[in-house]
Parts: structure tokens; C-alpha cells; sequence
């Protein structure tokens, strides 16, 4: 049985995960947060020291990023998703995990060992993966590609109001600078940047609400695969 695959790329603050998880309910598919992955190896890393000598201590990482124990379990609530059996659903969320996530997914001999853990999300009867490179790198055989992005104001105006629904106080003017930067970074990096796949539908959410995506984006699937 062919696996369906829809993908959807796209800068931090689009909307990604969000629609990400509405879509993967809507289809009953298997859900990838790839973000997620490259969060909790940015975590174990720095617990273990690791995460400013990511060069010289290559060899040890690529081979903890290989043996992560890590399990995402669907809840009531949403994915409860655990490393070496602790509940770190709300700590990987934060922007300084978010920092460790971008410095990891900078090392191309990291996104590698991150490979066959990501495609063997790949099962029936689909799957909805959110990432940077679910296009271009890791499932370019996909059936359904969708790159959402937004302005980078209106992303980071998006996630102030999240971490402040959190309960964390936040400037606007920080969110933004970061944004900024880890857009520069994903983007200019030599191994797999953040870029749209040739054959992806854009779909630009900064003046548009989650239920307007969702309503392009099930318009765009049903084309895709008559479903
Ligand atoms: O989507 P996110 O904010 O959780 O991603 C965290 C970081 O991981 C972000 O800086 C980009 C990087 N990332 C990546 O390089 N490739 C992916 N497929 C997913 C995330």
C-alpha cells in the first residue's frame, strides 16, 4: 500500500505545527514534528556538555543523536513526548531550546544521523511531516507539498502572545531578533536550507487565521490525492 505523504515546510512561527497536527487529525495520518527532533538532540546535548564543542566532539554526538531514546506519545491534549522517559514537552518548546535546535541543525553529519528516524515515520495510511527540509531532503517523493511561511513580524507577534499564554514574559523585540536570526540561519546553511521544493504550494499565512490554511490546505490535498 503506497503511503501518502504530505509536507509542509516552512520558517519557525508559520503556523507549521499547528496545522501540522490539525491536518495529520483531519486525514488520521502519522504525525512528524522534525523540529521536535532537532530540539530534544540540542537538549541531551547540552545536558551532556556537549553543545559548544559540537565540532571536536563529533563522533560522540553523532552517535548520541543515533541512540536518542525518545517517544512521542499522542494524549488527549495534544503529544506528550519524552527523552530518556522524562516529560520535556514544555521545556524543548522554549526559544533557548530552540537556539540549541538551530546550532545542531546547522551540522550536516547531525541532520544525517537524524535521517532514518525521520522517513520511518513513513507509514500507513500517511503521513503529515513539518519541518524545513521535509521537501526538499527527507520525503521529496511526497505527494502533497505545501511551503508556509509568513511576514517575520507577524511571526514573531504570534509567538509572543504563545510563550505569554504560557506564562513567560516576553518582548516583542527579542522574539523578533531571534526569528530574524534563525531564519538567516536555516536558510544560509550549506546542507539542506530552508527553501520551497520546486513543485511546493506556497501559502503565505501572514494576514490569513489557522481555519483559512487549513481550508487552502484540505482544497490542496483533495487535488493532490483525491481523498
Ligand atoms: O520547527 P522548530 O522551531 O521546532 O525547529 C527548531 C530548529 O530546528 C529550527 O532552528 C530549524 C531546525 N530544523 C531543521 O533544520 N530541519 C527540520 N526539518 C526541522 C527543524
Amino acid at each position: 500500500m503506497t503511503v501518502q505523504i504530505i509536507t509542509i515546510d516552512g520558517p519557525s512561527g508559520s503556523g507549521k505545527g499547528t496545522l501540522a497536527a490539525k491536518l495529520a487529525g483531519h486525514y488520521q495520518f502519522h504525525l512528524l514534528d522534525s523540529g521536535a527532533l532537532y530540539r530534544l538532540l540540542g537538549l541531551s546535548l547540552h545536558q551532556q556538555g556537549l553543545l559548544d564543542c559540537l565540532d571536536s566532539a563529533l563522533e560522540q554526538c553523532i552517535h548520541i543523536a543515533t541512540h536518542l531514546d525518545i517517544k512521542f506519545l499522542t494524549t488527549a491534549t495534544g503529544t506528550q513526548v519524552l527523552l530518556e522517559g522524562e516529560d520535556v514537552s514544555q521545556t524543548i518548546r522554549t526559544e533557548r531550546i530552540g537556539e540549541f535546535a538551530s546550532k545542531v541543525a546547522a551540522i550536516p553529519e547531525l541532520r544525517a544521523a537524524l535521517l532514518d528516524r525521520q522517513r520511518a515515520f513513513a507509514q500507513a495510511p500517511g503521513l503529515v511531516a513539518d519541518g524545513r527540509d521535509m521537501a526538499t531532503a527527507i520525503f521529496p517523493e511526497a505527494q502533497v507539498k505545501i511551503y508556509l511561511t509568513a511576514s517575520a513580524e507577524s511571526r514573531a507577534h504570534r509567538r509572543v502572545k504563545q510563550l505569554q499564554g504560557m506564562g513567560l514574559d516576553v518582548k516583542i523585540g527579542n522574539i523578533l531578533a531571534n526569528i530574524q536570526a534563525r531564519d538567516k540561519r536555516d536558510m544560509e546553511r550549506t546542507v539542506a536550507p530552508l527553501k520551497p521544493a520546486t513543485d511546493a504550494y506556497i501559502i503565505d499565512s501572514s494576514e490569513l487565521g489557522i481555519d483559512e490554511v487549513f481550508k487552502l490546505m484540505t482544497n490542496f490535498v483533495a487535488k493532490q490525492l483525491a481523498i
